[in-house]
């Protein structure tokens, strides 16, 4: 999947810093720790010098020892707090990334999520912030002390002969034009190794969000291919990586190589027409020699700065997914709240630019107080209706408004705290039958719960359970049945006192009695919040105070059971087709 952002991103060393800059502190402690480490490493061969002069001249060698061991020691110290210091750092910088991208992926936009994978989403999260840890450490403080060594070097070699100087230069210079050609290609196949792991992360969600459904369709061959090509894909493009990158590394090793007979070669005449001496070429040479190292490390920062830069992109393009404005979180409407009204006026709306039209100027209206049920054929856009309520999306022309004020002036958090929505599929969420019932209102206290279990019929079940109402449900509720999982939503929307109240079929799979049951306590409700329930089956309705009867997009009719089935032709063929009185 690519969710491409739109927008024109910032360059990638700008976004990179964006991250590191908050922990510029730690790195720049820990990349001192590492040169001052070096540093007591160099200080070592001077004290072994020291050493063995005072053997030679037969004089104590406690001194020279203890000054030996104490570097040793401090040198292991200061190494070991270093790469502390760093690493932590980087695992810093994956932290904020994290952060950042969920609290982020919390906001998006539902249409957003409609056209993304979230196994996709999650891989972005979890398997490409983890690269940016070598990025931070290996690739930062590796261009930051290589570059600065390499700057030295080359100053001294300036120092020593600038003709040689400018040989080695060119000869870097070739090597580095081969570099620009090679590190591209190992920005791109990093980027196809994560894409092929978001793949994967997709296809995995995909198979184990529906694991019974495969099995059932006997899909598991093909599903494990699936899985094994993104695997695969993800594994050639990591080793077409790590070809660019071994060839990145080699290049900068021939080259200094190459440096090194030429400066041999040039230096060699330089000192045979005397323009030099052989002390200068010997020292050159040995400069020649140190400079291997930091130009090993620039060209590994540069080289896994691309790993880094590629999974940067990724992140950020999540980021650049539509999200909704932030908004403090709002109360919840106390027990006695108002009831809300609502109306839509000439709503016509469709899911995205390229489909068609779901709404053609849906026109209802709902008083304050009541039950106003939903009916129409499959299709019809009954959902959408509540979707739009919910502002999960925003109607293209057409007003919606609530208590008389439109939508799009509500705080997002204030319409939702006002309204307890059960989805056509009642969601239950992996975790505790608790834990389920307070997502709405954490603060409902024990009593409120015990009411909402007694009206919703679930205290038998509870006083059923080993651990009641503490058991843990599974993934998406799977440990319920299907009529359990309808009535843990329902008391959960309840719980949240919603001054709208939206049941989209959320008794479809209810048994008569308990059915029955919960039409009474629905009725209840409705006597002092607005009830809007979508129903397929109209014996649920029939006492509405009014139906909204949709058929592709339109509102047909509005009327009571009573009036309708003589009114309107779509509604009496329901009626009749369910064997309801056509006469009410
Ligand atoms: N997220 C979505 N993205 C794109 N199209 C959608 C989306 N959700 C629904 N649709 C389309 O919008 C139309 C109306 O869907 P809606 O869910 O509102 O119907 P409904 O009246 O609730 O049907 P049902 O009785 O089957 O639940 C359908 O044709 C459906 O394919
Ligand atoms: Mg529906």
């Amino acid at each position: 999947m690519s969710i491409a952002g739109t927008q024109s991103a910032p360059p990638a060393w700008r976004l990179l810093l964006d991250y590191v800059r908050p922990h510029r502190w730690a790195l720049l402690a820990g990349a001192l720790l590492s040169l001052v480490t070096g540093g007591t490493g160099l200080l070592l061969p001077l004290v072994a010098r020291g050493l063995i002069d005072d053997l030679s001249h037969d004089r104590t060698i406690t001194g020279a020892l203890l000054a030996m061991s104490a570097l040793v020691v401090a040198n292991a110290a200061l190494g070991a707090l270093g790469s502390y210091v760093l690493r932590r750092t980087a695992e810093s910088v994956v932290l904020g990334a994290r952060r950042k991208l969920s609290s982020y992926l919390l906001r998006l936009r539902i249409s957003a999520v409609d056209r993304s994978e979230p196994g996709d989403l999650m891989a972005r999260i979890t398997s490409d912030t983890t690269l940016l840890r070598e990025v931070t450490t290996d690739s930062l403080v590796g261009l930051g002390t290589g570059g600065l060594t390499l700057v030295a070097t080359v100053v001294m070699m300036g120092i020593v002969d600038p003709v040689l100087l400018g040989v080695t230069l060119a000869v870097i210079a070739g090597a580095g034009t081969v570099l620009t050609l090679i590190l591209p290609r190992i920005n791109r196949a990093s980027r196809q190794a994560q894409d092929a792991v978001g793949v994967m992360g997709a296809s995995l969600e995909r198979i184990l969000g529906a694991l019974r459904t495969v099995k059932a369709s006997g899909a598991e061959d093909r599903e494990e291919r699936t899985l094994h090509a993104a695997a695969e894909e993800s594994w050639r493009q990591s080793v077409r990586a790590a070809k660019w990158s071994a060839a990145a590394g080699n290049t900068a090793a021939l080259s200094m190589q190459v440096a090194f007979i030429t400066v041999l070669a040039v230096g060699g005449a330089r000192v045979a027409t005397g323009s030099i001496d052989v002390g200068t070429l010997v020292a050159f040479l040995l400069y020649v020699f140190y400079l291997m190292q930091p130009i090993q490390q620039v060209v590994g920062a540069i080289t896994q700065y691309q790993t880094g830069t590629a999974a940067l992109s990724r992140i950020q393009e999540a980021l650049q997914l539509p999200a909704e404005p932030p908004s403090l979180p709002a109360q919840l409407p106390s027990p006695g709240a108002e009831p809300a009204a609502l109306a839509f006026d000439g709503v016509r709306f469709r899911y995205a630019d390229d489909l068609p039209y779901v709404h053609h100027g849906v026109t209802f209206e709902v008083p304050a107080q009541g039950m106003t049920a939903f009916v129409g054929p499959s299709g019809a856009g009954k959902t959408t209706v509540f979707s739009l309520i919910e502002r999960f999306y925003d109607p293209e022309s057409g007003a919606i408004t609530l208590d008389g004020r439109d939508l799009a002036e509500w705080e997002l958090s204030g319409l939702r705290s006002a309204i307890g929505y059960v989805e056509q599929d009642a969601p239950v969420l992996s975790g505790s039958l608790r834990d389920n019932l307070l997502l709405g209102n954490p603060d409902a206290d024990d009593a409120a719960v015990t009411r909402v279990l007694k009206t919703t019929r679930l205290d038998g079940l509870i006083a059923r359970l080993p651990k009641g109402i503490d058991t843990l449900v599974g993934h998406r509720g799977t440990r319920l049945s299907g009529g359990e999982r309808q009535r843990v939503a329902i008391a959960r929307a309840l719980l949240r006192h919603p001054r709208l109240l939206l049941l989209d079929e959320a008794t479809s799979q209810l048994d008569a009695v308990n059915e029955a049951a919960l039409r009474d306590t629905v009725a209840d409700v409705a006597r002092t919040t607005t009830v809007l329930v979508v129903a397929h089956r109209l014996s649920t309705v029939t006492m509405a105070d009014r139906i909204v009867v949709m058929d592709a997009g339109r509102v047909r009719a509005v009327g009571t059971h009573r009036e309708l089935v003589t009114a309107d032709a779509l509604y009496a063929e329901l009626a009749a087709t369910q064997f309801l009185a056509t006469t009410g």
